[in-house]
């Protein structure tokens, strides 16, 4: 069975049969798979506790699906192409097969260092080609990756190798962003100072910055490259997973302070990747395929690495960023590799849209066929900048909405067969079924509407539980509305029930398309000594679609606002890392709270945006002065 759905009577027909009979729909897709045993039974789910298992029985390793599958025909094709930060080093090309041996060769070095099945390995290393290598030797031996992307600080990364229990960190000595050089290695000792279970760590040579490695704890990445070589470089066969066997745990903002470990395991997350890259990219064979995310994120897992690789797909992984040496680099990149496809997020768009655009005049962009977005509701301007200088018109753009939690895409156009609207994820994809309710969780049937948005039975690709503490799961997703999985997200259904993401609804931020949770920073920034308690919440920014503004009640020792803002930036830094520094910081004697103490965020976000016609009902408030009060502050500090 073909996986591509080809017309919009397909996608409507197959639909159909998605949710008529969503057993027997996904079994034939995971027909396209390859299983050493297949499964007893495809589906045994309920949210109530919440318990999802899909092809219990089967037996498989996604590294066989990924990798060996494709050598026979297409150990030529490339299956990683890496472009690096500086445009003068050269590219890499990884083939298939030299992928494979790659992998098999660092997956012996793991064995070698103790990795066995189950075990839990930290990944911190910057956009190389090593990183695919050690996310794909760790599914390959049975080992749970937790890649931490490379911007969080040393306390994030401590935070979560404890969380997960892990025994091995792979880094590197260093990474290049731009123009800057990013100590990997001296932040991942930081953070073992209080990580007790870590026995190893294994550091790859990118940027030769001086590292210390300290004996009996870390050893280079190369040497032990070179010992499995003097082994005769022996293959390593892929470990036989449960279809639930979890593959990997990464970590995502909620709206507790604590981030948690969002859990995916191997059969499901499979079989959704591989579909959902197939059919909303059409991705057909010989295409260059470019996702310019990280591989810390979901999109990265997802979208570089097991999706496209699963259908044998050409994969540009990039290290560096957008706007350097210009902001005329993804550009470049298009041309110089004939790239077909090209996934990024808005906040990218705008960012080059605002540059200019004498860096994408004169271009040759006509290889690309297919565009995407992705991370956050893309505004209409960039939606057709976008459109028009880089597709030229000619190229659909599929609007992918989704969440770490998800695995893949749940509600977004298929390139070319579904129609597009400018910020609309349109349609949901085969199995998925989403649905619109109000805050009492009554259904909102019909077009033209808006609510909370739900889903309201399994797909393969969600997420199982979050590591180590299934309770949460339960209370974070299926306990606000019962019998569904809640995405935080509202969403407008319209008159032709097409599906726009309106952004969340809890206190999760999205920065530039990054998850922050609102109480994850006010933990950070009140750790800053001056800082007596702060409240923080998102406005509209321009190129990052989202800004952090802080509402910070700061003790009397502090004499120069200026410099206490610097502070307060440096321990947010430290804390989360730079992702999560707040953009604007206001000083203010109070904040608006309840009798019962409770922050009325509403005011507080309405302030933020500079919007204070009507800030509602303020006489429920413990002290309505300080509202006018934070007002004044707020107009000032705009200037
Ligand atoms: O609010 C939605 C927004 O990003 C959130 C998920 O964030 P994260 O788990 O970090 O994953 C980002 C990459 C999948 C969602 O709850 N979001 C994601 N995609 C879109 C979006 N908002 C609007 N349109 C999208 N296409």
């Amino acid at each position: 069975m073909d996986l591509q759905i080809k017309s919009f009577e397909d996608y409507q027909n197959t639909y159909q049969h998605s949710v008529e009979n969503p057993e027997a729909f996904w079994a034939g897709i995971a027909e396209n798979f390859y299983w050493r045993r297949k499964w007893n039974n495809v589906l045994d789910w309920n949210f109530k506790e919440p318990k999802i298992k899909w092809f219990e029985g089967a037996k498989l390793n996604i590294t066989e699906n990924c990798l060996d599958r494709h050598i026979y025909q297409h150990g030529d094709t490339p299956a990683i192409i890496w472009e690096p930060n500086d445009p003068n080093e050269a590219h890499r090309v990884l083939t298939y097969k030299q992928l494979l041996d790659k992998v098999e060769q660092f997956s012996n070095v793991l064995k070698n260092n103790g990795v066995r099945k189950g075990d839990r390995i930290c990944i911190y290393l910057p956009m190389v080609p090593e990183l695919v290598i050690a996310v794909l030797a760790c599914a390959r031996i049975g080992a749970i990756h937790s890649v931490v992307f490379g911007g969080f600080s040393a306390q994030s990364i401590a935070d979560r190798i404890n969380d997960a229990d892990c025994r091995l960190v792979i880094t590197s000595d260093g990474g290049f962003r731009g123009t800057k050089d990013i100590e990997l290695k001296s932040i991942v000792d930081d953070a073992l100072v209080q990580c007790k279970s870590v026995e190893r760590v294994i550091v790859l040579t990118r940027t030769r910055t001086p590292v210390s490695m300290i004996k009996g704890r870390d050893v280079w990445w190369e040497d032990e490259i070179k010992k499995v070589e003097t082994q005769g470089n022996p293959p390593c066969p892929a470990e036989e997973m449960d279809a639930e066997d979890m593959l990997f745990v990464l970590y995502t903002s909620g709206s507790t302070g604590k981030p948690k470990g969002v859990v995916h395991t191997c059969g499901g997350y499979m079989v959704y990747t591989g579909y959902t890259f197939t059919n909303a990219f059409q991705y057909q064979p010989g295409e260059v395929y470019f996702c310019t995310a990280d591989i810390g994120w979901i999109t990265g897992h997802s979208y570089i690495v097991y999706g496209p690789l699963s259908q044998g797909a050409t994969s540009l992984m990039f290290e560096g960023i957008p706007t350097w040496p210009d902001a005329g680099r993804l550009w470049d990149i298009v041309e110089k590799h004939h790239v077909n496809i090209l996934y990024t997020a808005p906040t990218a768009i705008r960012s080059l849209m605002a540059a200019g655009d004498s860096y994408v005049d004169g271009k040759n962009l006509s290889s690309i066929t297919k565009l995407g977005t992705v991370g956050e509701p893309i505004n209409e301007e960039a939606w057709h900048w976008y459109d028009q200088k880089i597709g030229h018109g000619k190229a659909p753009i599929v609007d992918t909405w989704w969440q770490t939690e998800t695995g893949g895409f749940l509600i977004s156009p298929i390139a070319g067969v579904t129609p597009t609207v400018p910020g609309y994820a349109m349609l949901p994809l085969p199995g998925v079924q989403p649905i619109l309710v109000d805050e009492n969780g009554k259904e909102i049937t019909g077009n033209d509407v808006s609510g909370n948005l739900c889903i309201k039975f399994p797909w393969p690709g969600m997420l199982r539980t979050t590591y180590g503490d299934h309770e949460r799961c339960r209370q974070t997703y299926f306990s606000a509305y019962e019998n569904l999985y809640f995405t935080g997200d509202g969403c407008l259904r319209d008159e032709n029930g097409y599906y726009r993401i309106t952004g969340r609804v809890d206190d999760v931020l999205n920065v530039s398309g990054h998850r922050i949770g609102t109480a994850e920073v006010e933990n950070a920034i009140n750790m800053h000594s001056d800082v007596i308690e702060s409240a923080v919440v998102g406005y509209p920014h321009a190129v990052k679609g989202q800004g952090i503004y802080a509402f910070v009640i700061a003790s009397q020792h502090h004499t120069d606002e200026e410099l206490t803002r610097l502070d307060i930036n440096k321990t947010v830094s430290r804390i989360i890392g730079a992702i999560a520094k707040p953009d604007k910081i206001q000083f203010v004697s109070g904040l608006p709270k309840t009798r019962s103490g409770k922050i009325m965020r509403r005011i507080l976000r309405k302030i933020a945006e500079g919007d204070t016609s009507n800030l509602g009902d303020t006489t429920t408030l413990l002290d309505p002065g300080v509202v006018d009060e934070i007002k004044e502050g707020a107009e000032k500090l705009r200037g």
